[in-house]
């Protein structure tokens, strides 16, 4: 698939009005996305786990527009409110999908949306909230192109979502989600999401992710500014390589379930992300202390109780624990116990990994309003 093919060809049906509505989840990275080129091509590849709980639910009404239209027509509803400072970003992303969904300036749309999770707790929702917006444009074109196959509508959502925010490209799908090309992945593109095409031990089929609320702040920097200072990075060569390599090493570790080898290549993409913010010029942090105290504490828990507990970050303080199933009871105690307490009013969230993005029908499906 190339750009190109997600340009429609036209359409064979028509519809006035309507609602659609999808939920769909968040992601977190194992080998992280950090650093992209123009129209959101990312600079190395990534591969992450979609989650379940912290969702995003999206409601698209669309009523089509009198004559020829040149300006895009929208309201934007958040969490029940209309919420004006949201709307740069969605005209953002209209005029970076107008192309390949021509259709765009021909409706009027409310769009209403909230999240599963705080909107406060330091959680980005671009991901799930651009995936969940992609489906539901994606949902009126099938409508406009009846013939149009599930696999590529998925396809498309994905591609249109990374163009939004580029990390949304693996809030499609579950539950092993590999963005961008990879020698030894076929099938794998820059320009959208697929789920993971080699066998995956069943280890790994119901992972838990623990949020660890640390900071629920705003962040001082934001991930567009972040992967800009990835250009012309002292270590940008050879951390883009690096990714490539962790990819390939994960393959042996999907496939045996070798939890040694995945907390090894899990912990370490974590930190270099961190490494990478540290040492851009200008340099910035967003650890804070409780976060390390909760990476120490983690670690001197795997020491004693040989356990296979990890964690990762994204851009944020707050701490991802990823761990198996049949360690469930055994790692809740010790967050309860020795981990909360580093969190903002001892906040956390209970996620595990999950099957991807759903269709709901909506309250008042085919009614405009
Ligand atoms: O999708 P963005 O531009 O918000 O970037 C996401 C970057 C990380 O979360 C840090 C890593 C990743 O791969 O999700």
């Amino acid at each position: 698939m190339v750009e190109n093919d997600f340009v429609p060809a036209g359409y064979t049906a028509q519809s006035e009005r309507g609602k659609v509505t999808w939920r769909a989840p968040s992601n977190i990275a194992l080998v992280k996305y950090w650093g992209k080129r123009e129209n959101q091509i990312p600079a190395n590849p990534s591969l992450s786990f979609t989650l379940d709980a912290c969702n995003t639910t999206t409601s698209l009404s669309y009523e089509k527009r009198n004559g020829k239209r040149t300006d895009f027509s929208f309201e934007l509803f958040f969490e029940g409110k209309a919420k004006d400072d949201f709307k740069p970003k969605i005209e953002l992303f209209f005029k970076r999908t107008k192309h390949y969904l021509p259709f765009l300036k021909d409706y009027h749309f409310k769009i209403e949306t909230s999240n599963s999770f705080p909107h406060s707790s330091g959680i980005a929702s671009s991901a799930s909230g651009m995936a969940a917006l992609s489906l539901c444009l994606m949902d009126l074109e099938k409508q406009l192109d009846p013939d149009m196959g599930m696999d590529f509508m998925l396809q498309k959502a994905s591609f249109l979502a990374r163009l939004g925010s580029g990390s949304a490209c693996r809030s499609i799908q579950g539950n092993l989600i590999q963005w961008g090309a990879h020698s030894g992945i076929p099938g794998s593109s820059d320009q959208y999401g697929i789920q993971y095409p080699f066998r995956v031990h069943k280890v790994f089929k119901n992972y838990h992710d623990t949020i660890l609320l640390v900071d629920k702040g705003k962040k001082q920097v934001s991930s567009t500014m972040g992967h800009n200072l990835m250009h012309g990075h002292p270590f940008a060569d050879n951390r883009f390589k690096q990714a490539h390599e962790n990819i390939s090493r994960l393959k042996p570790v999907f496939a045996d379930g070798n939890l040694k080898e995945f907390i090894n290549i899990v912990e370490s993409e974590a930190l270099t992300l961190h490494a990478m913010m540290m040492t851009s010029e200008p340099y910035f942090m967003l650890m804070k202390p409780n976060t390390l105290e909760i990476i120490h504490k983690i670690w001197e828990f795997r020491r004693e109780s040989n356990s296979n507990l990890c964690f990762t970050l994204d851009a944020g303080a707050n701490v991802h624990v990823l761990y198996p199933e049949f360690e469930k009871e055994k790692v809740h105690q010790f967050i309860k116990n020795e981990l909360i307490v580093f969190c903002e009013k001892e906040q956390y969230i209970c996620d595990r990994i999950g099957f991807g993005a759903k269709r709901l029908k909506s309250v008042s499906d085919n009614l405009y309003g």
